[in-house]
This record gives C-alpha cells, sequence and structure tokens, in this order.
C-alpha cells in the first residue's frame, strides 16, 4: 500500500554532496526536493538587503515568516557572506521554529518529498521513513568546494577553503538548539571514498527498501 505522501530526510555537514544527491533522488521519484539551507539563506539575505542587524532575534524571526519557499535559488543565495550571516540566524531558537513550521508543511506534499539540511531527521521529520545522514572528512569536503572554485574558473585558497569548513562544522555540531548529528535510526553514508554515482546508488536501495515496506 503506498501512503499518501513519503518524505527522505537527507543531512550531513556542508559540502558532503547532499545537496547533488538530493537532487537526483527527488529527479528519480518525481518528490519535491527542499534545500533547507536556502530557507535560513533566504532569511539571511533579507536582513543584509534590508540593512538591519543579524542579532535581533525577534526581527529576524519575522523575516523567516516572511520566507517563500518557492523559486528559493542557490545560485544567488551562495555568497559567502549571505553563507557566514545564516549560521549566525541559524543558532537563534525563534528563527529555527519559524522556518522548521515552513518545511514541515513542505515535507506533506504529495507523492512525496526529500528535505536536506542540517536537523531533518532529527528535528523537522523525525518520523521521516528513510533517514539518510551524509558525511565526508573535512579534507575531502574542503577539497571538492576547491575543485568546484577552480572548475568554475574562480581563484580559490585550499587552506582558508579548509578553516572554512572546520569553523563551520563547529558552529553547526555545537549549537544548543538543534545541533548537526544523525538521527539515531539515520543510515550513514559516508563518501570520502565513494563517488557520487556509488552514494546514489547505496541510497537508491535504502530507498526502494524502505518504499516496499510503506
Ligand atoms: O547548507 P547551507 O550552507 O546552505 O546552510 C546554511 C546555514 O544554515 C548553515 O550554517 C547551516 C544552517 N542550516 C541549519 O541550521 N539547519 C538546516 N536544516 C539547514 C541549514
Amino acid at each position: 500500500m503506498t501512503s499518501r505522501h513519503f518524505t527522505i530526510a537527507i543531512d550531513g555537514p556542508a559540502a558532503a554532496g547532499k545537496g547533488t544527491l538530493s537532487r537526483r533522488i527527488a529527479e528519480t521519484y518525481d518528490f519535491h526536493h527542499l534545500d533547507t539551507g536556502l530557507t535560513y539563506r533566504a532569511t539571511a539575505k533579507a536582513l543584509l538587503d534590508a540593512g538591519l542587524t543579524l542579532d535581533d532575534e525577534a526581527v529576524a524571526e519575522k523575516m523567516a515568516r516572511e520566507v517563500e519557499l518557492a523559486g528559493l535559488d542557490r545560485d544567488i543565495l551562495s555568497k559567502h557572506e549571505i553563507g557566514e550571516a545564516a549560521s549566525k540566524i541559524a543558532v537563534m531558537p525563534a528563527v529555527r521554529r519559524a522556518l522548521v513550521e515552513a518545511q514541515r508543511r513542505f515535507s506533506k506534499k504529495a507523492p512525496g518529498t526529500v528535505l536536506d539540511g542540517r536537523d531533518i531527521g532529527t528535528v523537522v521529520c523525525p518520523a521521516a521513513p528513510v533517514k539518510l545522514y551524509v558525511t565526508a572528512s573535512p579534507e575531502v569536503r574542503a577539497k571538492r568546494r576547491y575543485d568546484e572554485i577552480r572548475g568554475k574558473g574562480g581563484i580559490a585558497d585550499f587552506d582558508a577553503i579548509f578553516e572554512d569548513v572546520k569553523r563551520r562544522d563547529e558552529r553547526d555540531m555545537g549549537r544548543a538548539d538543534s545541533p548537526l548529528k544523525p538521527a539515531e535510526d539515520a543510515h550513514l553514508l559516508d563518501t570520502s571514498e565513494m563517488s557520487i554515482e556509488a552514494a546514489f546508488q547505496a541510497a537508491k536501495s535504502i530507498i526502494d527498501a524502505a518504499l516496499s515496506r510503506n
């Protein structure tokens, strides 16, 4: 029997490959996809654009409540400055509450959804029938980001990127509200020595098995 909606929760640190994997899974199963990092980034951008402080939780919450989930675009929200600001407002419980409410509504879309972020399996969708925790060593993640920037013709400094990856991890894993960690029932996918194709095949067998039980 197929239920009305099926949720796939994908968590993990920055640059572990969860974005690429999530998009591919959503396309394969024809599910709706939400990159929840973009909701934090869009809130941060709205504050920066309005020239508002990043330190006022009530103001940030108001912005979070106005974020439209449709049409969030990583190209527009990819700037380093926006990522830094997003990681600062992501520690605020009122901001998280507002965005989590919107993310939960999204997760109920039929026939199914893929949500990726840091707290999907632990907080946003704890009852999701499939939870994946996608990770890779900080060195591998920094190298991937370095190659990506160089691939686009940009100038990249590996040591600076590596430090940035480690600092972002500390902030995401160390915060009091909804820190990044695998849910107890999450399947761990370490992509340090795995191609994206191998990671996708591993995820697909987990999802297919869960769908056949659903
Ligand atoms: O994945 P990203 O770099 O676009 O995320 C931006 C920031 O938002 C990052 O510091 C982690 C935070 N975030 C979060 O706290 N919870 C989520 N579900 C997704 C992202």
